[in-house]
């Protein structure tokens, strides 16, 4: 990518320098990011036989359409939308930082600027077509085999949202494998921010806790009254907690600790921070006591980005699996990465034990988590092995000498000492100040130094005024001189000094990780081999209905790269941090009127986790108004397996009633009003999808929504869907009480191979005091200024939630603007409208009576009975026969469309608005033609693909033999394309197919 501002085409005055040319990437330009031409908006719609956008939406009752614009300003040039960004981001005060704390701060190495530009890697899906998806699968196998490294543990999972989401997820497993249900045991020294978000997730559940206590005269935990706890208690504790680091910075008798543990038989689960663990570092977990921990939980994102305002975060989460250690792993929260063979006995790679999306088992999931972090996980193990073993080992050591100089300063100093000199610590200091450390922080954001945090309420029962500075290689000379010159100004020479312990030698690691070394030409030369093995939405219609996948303005990976936005830390001052603040505000503002509802949470970072936020928030306000009897989740049958998941791991896993679909495929209005006749009385909610997963507006909904009302329940509506509406329905004239909004679907995040995904959730007015985390406020003086409501049902990220997505919306709908939302989901409609128009003479469609009926922004395609027939004699069996038709779409340069979701026979198909109608046309010939091949020559589809790197891959031999990490010593061989996608995509469609007859020595 050419490196250039925007001046020539643009005119640009101003310091903003882009770093490529918008002119070079035509969907950059177009206004809305929407391809297609008038001309082309004209044939479409004269195809579907409507003569104007709005007609797209004449069968939706009218009440329940917005009747204006939206509250949104007008829509801004590229170049101001930029400028605009910019003088936001500059607004962010960043000083010299020692705060670390919940989200430790280290160097980041170039090559993470160099993938995240890597498109194929950054944009495409998750890894469910591994002929199409080796690039992301290696660079996640690369993760696990360094985080492995790190940690002593052979299964680390390819991530999960953050360190709070991975201890919960980690506390549910080791009660599930161990058959355990007593109160877990949790330290009281973890941070305050992770033991809040396991209480929000625990209400309503039969997930109990008990404190650990921590031991105020040590600042460690009293571990002879845990002792004497788990004796008393015996064996009904069902898991313990502890951090390695605890949350004061000291740290734990780990090695006791899991002894301990295991003397009871009790699981247990290490809090660790995996950088810490590089050679020079602490212990590993895998040889905490005589046997390791059980599992680990920790915050791996300053492994992978900078501190982007607390998110996306990195959950890591790893179990043991080994000889004696087996059990536990079947029951892990799902997707790891595992060695596999295609038909061909190729080496490849490919997702294993996988519990989410499609995959997912409804109710029966053991998590209902379906988005991870994904393309974190990619770039912290392209961070990790640019780094290697001597860059890890050097950053650890400069923090621990930064450290050491620290606390000698302080040494000489009067009014200010080391809390507890005598309990062991690492890369962090914990001061005693005799004054008030809010004073001494803001005296020293005077002098430009974000001091650290005021940590004096981490111990209930002193009354000691306690300050932690976090160190690492993030700081250099400049910042250490500045400490130096705020301590030695501020405090008083002393005559008396002070001795710290040593870290004792058994919390320390004994031998060196022996991570391997690369240059970084040559790593970034195999990342850019790996991104040719993917494909994006930027050279094609990447048709996966439900994921929406459209295409990612670079405009935005630029603005959430901004250093005010970027390297804001989630703990600073608001007064430092206005510039994110205002994104948040702008952001949660929009969504109420985008939405039309009343109040909005920017904390959920997944579509799963909104899920999750709408139906806490219902069993608060039910709790609130004395009926907390209320257990029946309504859902259709037809929903996405994370609704199923979502409402059992908010406590309602036996309170879910199935809704039927009539034959047009929308909600039964008779099926339903007999189960709220049955159970209305203990109603919760209900769960739809709209438009729902079919494709289709549920036009009854309102009717549902007041149906439901009238039986005291309250209605979530889950808007994977929205980019077929957004700025055209108002959701509160439906009746919705909490609607999500996948950022990573309609509102242009990159889905990174899984994610990090984002959730922005909209509520009704009776929800508004009840909403997670904290709001934002603008003040007169148009200061803004968070709070946390007044009836908080708690929280569910340690910060803002991923923020970095927060910025790319945000500078998605700075171009859009008022009159570009609904313009965009018309555009999104019509695209669909018109492929549908298209395909349905050549394919059945479904839900088979459905018909005519206007579809949305996707649709679902099958195939004839006699066509079944056909691939059963070549070889395919029924059940594999979508599935396979898939395959031939990644022969054509395509991604496959979703299948077996929601119809097990159906390839569901989303184009978005993204692609011009020639890129429309040339995807819709590829489907006839692969029609027709499935028609003539049936035995070509068992052999799908024919030009991806591999072949068909056993996944059962996979799952079976799991191979989840390996010690790297060189990097893996990859496969080759037998032809690049991108010469795929120029080729004719008709030479495509005449290829793939040649292969099979077959002609038309
Ligand atoms: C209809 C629907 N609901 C929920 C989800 C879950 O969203 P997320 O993956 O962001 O957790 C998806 C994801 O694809 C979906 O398509």
């Amino acid at each position: 990518m050419s490196s250039l501002s925007t001046t020539s085409t643009h005119d640009h005055a101003s310091s903003v320098h882009l770093g490529y040319d918008p002119e070079e990437h035509p969907r950059e330009v177009s206004r809305h990011y929407i391809s297609a031409s008038d001309d082309d908006l004209a044939s479409m719609l004269n195809k579907v036989g409507l003569s104007s956008l709005q007609d797209l939406f004449s069968h939706l009752p009218k009440p329940q359409l917005f009747d204006g614009d939206l509250s949104l300003p007008e829509e801004l040039s590229y170049k101001d939308a930029a400028e605009h960004l910019h003088q936001i981001s500059r607004k962010t005060n960043l000083h010299s930082s020692f705060i670390g704390d919940l989200l430790p701060v280290w160097k980041v190495h170039p090559i993470v600027e160099q993938v995240s530009q890597l498109r194929p890697l950054s944009t495409s899906y998750t890894p469910y077509q591994p002929e199409r998806s080796q690039g992301t699968l290696v660079t996640h196998w690369i993760y696990q085999c360094v985080l492995s490294a790190l940690t002593g543990f052979e299964a680390i999972n390819t991530s999960l949202y953050d360190r709070s989401a991975a201890l919960f997820e980690a506390i549910c497993c080791a009660r599930r494998s161990r058959k355990r249900s007593g109160p877990v045991l949790l330290a009281q020294s973890l941070f305050n921010e992770d033991i809040s978000f396991l209480n929000t997730h625990a209400r309503g559940t039969d997930l109990e806790f008990e404190m650990a206590p921590l031991n105020p005269s040590s600042g460690r935990l009293d571990y002879a009254k845990i002792e004497n706890l788990l004796t008393n208690q015996n064996t009904n504790i069902s898991a313990l907690v502890f951090p390695q680091v605890n949350a004061l910075g000291i740290l734990e008798e780990v090695d006791r600790l899991v002894d301990l543990a295991r003397k009871w038989s009790i699981p247990s689960i290490a809090v660790i921070d995996p950088m810490l663990l590089a050679t020079g570092g602490l212990k590993p977990p895998s040889e905490f006591g005589s046997h390791g921990a059980d599992f680990i939980a920790g915050e791996a994102q300053h492994l992978a980005i900078p501190p982007s305002f607390g998110g996306p975060g990195l959950g890591l989460f790893g179990s043991r699996y080994h000889e004696e250690a087996k059990k536990d792993l079947r029951n892990t929260p799902g997707r790891y990465i595992g060695k596999a063979k295609d038909s061909q006995d190729r080496d490849c790679f490919v997702m294993v034990l996988s519990t989410r999306e499609q995959h997912i088992r409804k109710e029966k999931a053991t998590s209902n988590v379906c988005s991870n972090q994904a393309f974190l996980a990619t770039v912290a193990g392209a961070n990790l092995l640019a780094k290697g073993e001597n860059g890890l080992k050097h950053g650890l050591s400069q923090a621990l000498s930064s450290r050491k100089q620290a606390s000698e300063w302080i040494g000489q100093r009067e009014g200010v000492e080391l809390a507890f000199p005598n309990s062991p610590a690492f890369n962090d200091l914990l001061l005693s100040v005799n004054q008030d450390p809010d004073t001494l922080i803001r005296r020293a954001r005077e002098c430009g130094i974000h001091l650290g945090v005021d940590v004096s309420s981490r111990i209930p029962q002193s009354d000691k005024n306690l300050i932690k500075l976090s160190f690492s290689d993030a700081q250099g000379e400049e910042e250490m001189a500045a400490l130096k010159k705020f301590i030695f100004d501020f405090f008083p020479a002393s005559s008396c000094t002070q001795d710290e312990i040593e870290t004792p030698s058994h919390l320390l690691r004994s031998d060196p990780t022996n991570l391997p070394g690369f240059s970084h030409d040559e790593l970034l030369n195999y990342y850019e081999q790996l991104a040719n093995l993917n494909i994006s939405p930027d050279d094609g219609c990447y048709p996966l209905g439900s994921c929406t996948m459209k295409y990612n303005p670079l405009l935005n990976d630029w603005a959430a790269g901004l250093a005010g936005f970027a390297q804001a830390h989630p703990q600073a001052p608001e007064e430092d941090v206005q510039g994110p603040l205002e994104v948040l505000y702008e952001i949660q503002e929009w969504f109420k009127s985008i939405t039309g509802l009343a109040g909005v949470t920017t904390q959920p970072v997944a579509g799963a986790q909104g899920e999750l936020v709408g139906l806490k928030l219902f069993q608060a306000y039910h709790h609130s108004r004395g009926e907390s009897h209320r257990n029946i989740v309504l859902i259709p049958k037809s929903a996405h397996g994370t609704n199923f998941a979502t409402a059992a791991t908010a406590g309602y896993g036996s309170g879910i009633v199935y809704l039927q679909a009539n034959e047009k495929g929308m909600i039964d209005l008779a099926d339903f009003r007999q189960k709220i006749e049955e159970h209305g009385t203990n109603l919760c909610g209900i769960m739809i999808t709209n438009p729902n997963t079919s494709g289709i507006f549920e036009t009854d909904f309102s009717i549902i929504a007041e149906e439901v009302h009238q039986a005291g329940g309250m209605v979530y509506m889950d808007g994977a869907n929205m980019n077929a509406i957004a700025g055209i329905v108002d959701l509160s004239k439906l009746g919705v009480d909490a609607v999500h909004n996948n950022l990573h679907k309609t509102w242009t995040i990159p889905h990174g191979g899984g994610g990090p995904g984002d959730a922005i959730v909209a509520v009704s007015e009776p929800l508004v005091p009840f909403l997670p985390g904290r709001q934002i406020r603008k003040e007169e003086d148009g200061f803004f200024r968070s709070f946390v409501p007044e009836n908080s049902i708690g929280t569910f990220h340690r910060n803002w939630g991923n923020f970095g997505h927060k910025v790319r919306a945000y500078s998605y709908l700075l171009r859009l603007g008022k009159k570009g939302v609904p313009r965009m989901s018309s555009v999104a409609v019509l695209s669909s409208r018109y492929l549908f128009e298209v395909l349905r003479f050549h394919y059945p469609t479904l839900p088979g009576q459905a018909g005519e009926i206007a579809r949305m922004h996707e649709f679902i395609l099958t195939l004839s009975g006699q066509d079944f027939e056909r691939l059963e004699k070549a070889g395919v069996p029924k059940s594999q026969a979508i599935p396979q038709v898939g395959k031939l779409f990644l022969d054509f340069g395509f991604h496959a469309p979703t299948v077996a979701f929601p119809e097990v026979f159906g390839l569901m198909i989303e184009p978005t608005e993204s692609y011009t109608k020639a890129e429309l046309d040339r995807f819709a010939h590829a489907v006839i033609a692969i029609k027709y091949l499935v028609e003539t020559f049936p035995q070509v589809v068992a052999s799908a693909p024919h030009f991806t790197p591999i072949d068909r891959v056993d996944e059962v031999a996979a799952n079976r033999n799991l191979c989840l990490s390996e010690k790297l010593s060189h990097l893996p061989s990859l496969p080759v394309n037998r032809i690049q996608p991108s010469v795929l995509l120029g080729l004719e469609i008709e030479e495509v197919k005449k290829r793939i007859l040649q292969i099979h020595d077959l002609s038309e």
